[in-house]
């Protein structure tokens, strides 16, 4: 049988350190299903489609790499999709807290699940879609950080929305 792994996300946007961990994880997995958490009550920068536009376009170069995106239960969403392991990408110790809960929580809801933890390359291990949204919003150069197609986005969208550089809030999440 196929080793199947979610790698679920919000993906707002894809940034190197999640393409680092597709890499990885295909190390271990006969297939990776990259999938966007679809939640209409949270706010993000880029609507579901571009999203799925920029996953789609940094991870063509992958072989066994799918992309789609899900609502509800993740563990529902992954039995769905006949996987059987949950793929996550660790980088510090503030991510721990947040996993292990998840983590154990997605284990309690159904027991045939794991959840896998890669760590993140060390180049990687300070890096987030917040902290590059944050940093391109002021003016940071964030080059090297996020696929070129995903930087050229960032760019425009900041570009696009001069009151949205200005204020510094609130569709930064
Ligand atoms: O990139 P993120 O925002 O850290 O990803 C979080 C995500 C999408 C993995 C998580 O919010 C999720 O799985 N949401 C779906 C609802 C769910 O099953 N939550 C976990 C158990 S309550």
């Amino acid at each position: 049988m196929p080793k199947v792994a979610i790698y679920p996300g919000s993906f707002d946007p894809v940034t190197n350190g999640h393409i680092d961990i597709v890499e990885r994880g295909l190390k271990l997995f006969d297939k990776i299903i990259v999938s966007i958490l679809h939640n209409p009550k949270k706010e993000y920068l880029f609507p579901l489609e571009e999203r799925l536009e920029m996953l789609k376009d940094c991870m063509k170069k992958f072989k066994g790499v799918e992309i789609d995106s899900f609502d509800g239960l993740l563990v529902d969403y992954a039995a769905s999709r006949k996987a059987h392991a949950i793929l996550r990408g660790l980088r510090a110790m503030s991510d721990f807290e947040y996993e292990f809960q998840m983590a154990l929580m997605n284990r309690r809801l159904n027991r045939n699940i794991q959840t896998v933890f890669l760590m993140t390359g060390l180049r990687w291990i300070y890096t987030s879609s917040s902290i590059i949204k944050e940093a391109i919003q002021f003016g940071g150069n964030i080059d090297g950080m996020v696929p070129k197609l995903v930087q050229k986005k960032l760019a425009q969208k900041f570009a696009l929305a001069p009151e949205f550089r200005q204020s510094g809030e609130p569709r930064l999440r």
